[in-house]
């Protein structure tokens, strides 16, 4: 039987650009992004019973229970945008999850993710995670330098400092990920696991990682508006 489209999975630290490279691809290629972060990050904004309680574990930089964010993507990835493939950015981000992935993609007929992991030295996350503010309204973020405009440019909202992007979460937030990366590597590095190196421009990188993934870069001329983000999907789990 043919299988569904490509499933692409970012890994990286925090601040290597998973988000703004996921972003740009969704455009590129016409798929969705999942992004584990950004659901979690709704649901806070809910104001939910769930959303205070990952609220907590997300301002202290500790990762959310493998089942609850397993649940998640299990079911946003069976709706019917995603038969064409997705973007995974967040997700997986321990080796339980990474085997809970491979099970899922395989009762929904697509193959093994093909793995793009962003490397990049912790000087340089600290940097850009200092300098990145978000639009509350439409979760864009944006590099922040001084003398820039401290409004969203496509909704005029106030930009917002993230709660996790304070100096002291920064660093349990990349030790969380240290502790869990080797695994995950293991994991993926005999399969279609591609390093790139996240210090490049925005824009070289993306064109590298589509190298890597072996698409035609044609498409990237015709590019689509990204594709919604989701989705309220807590509330049939909680
Ligand atoms: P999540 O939102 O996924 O956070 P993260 O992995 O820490 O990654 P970030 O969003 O901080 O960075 P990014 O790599 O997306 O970089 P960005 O593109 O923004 O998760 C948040 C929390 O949710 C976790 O800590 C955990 O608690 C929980 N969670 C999420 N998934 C989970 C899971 N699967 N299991 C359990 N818990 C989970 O870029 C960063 C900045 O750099 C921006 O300002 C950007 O403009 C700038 N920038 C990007 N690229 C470049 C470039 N090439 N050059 C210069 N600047 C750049």
């Amino acid at each position: 039987m043919q299988k569904n489209g490509t499933v692409i999975v970012l890994l990286g630290p925090p601040g290597a650009g998973k988000g703004t490279q996921a972003d740009r691809l969704s455009s590129a290629l016409g798929i969705p992004t999942i992004s584990t972060g950004e659901m979690l990050r709704q649901e806070c904004r809910s104001g939910s019973p769930l959303g205070a309680q990952v609220e907590k574990l997300l301002n202290s930089g500790q990762l959310v229970k493998d089942e609850l964010i397993q649940e998640v993507v299990a079911q946003r990835l069976a709706q019917p945008d995603c038969s064409e493939g997705c973007i995974l950015d967040g997700f997986p981000r321990t080796a339980v999850q990474a085997r809970f992935l491979d099970q899922l993609l395989n009762s929904l007929n697509f193959d093994g993710p093909a793995v793009i992991d962003l490397t990049i030295a912790p000087e340089e996350l600290i940097a850009r995670l200092s300098s990145r503010r978000q639009c509350p309204v439409c979760s864009r973020t944006f590099h922040c330098v001084e003398g820039m405009s401290t409004f969203c440019p496509h909704d005029g909202s106030d930009l917002i400092i993230r709660a996790d992007d304070q100096p002291a979460t920064i660093r349990r937030r990349l030790q969380i990920y240290s502790e869990n990366t080797s695994e995950i590597v293991r994991f993926y590095q005999h399969r279609r696991y591609h390093r790139v190196n996240a210090t490049h421009s925005v824009e070289d990188i993306t064109q590298k990682v589509l190298r890597v993934l072996g698409t035609n870069l044609d498409r990237t001329k015709d590019s689509k508006p990204p594709v919604p983000a989701s989705q309220r999907l807590w509330a049939q789990i909680s």
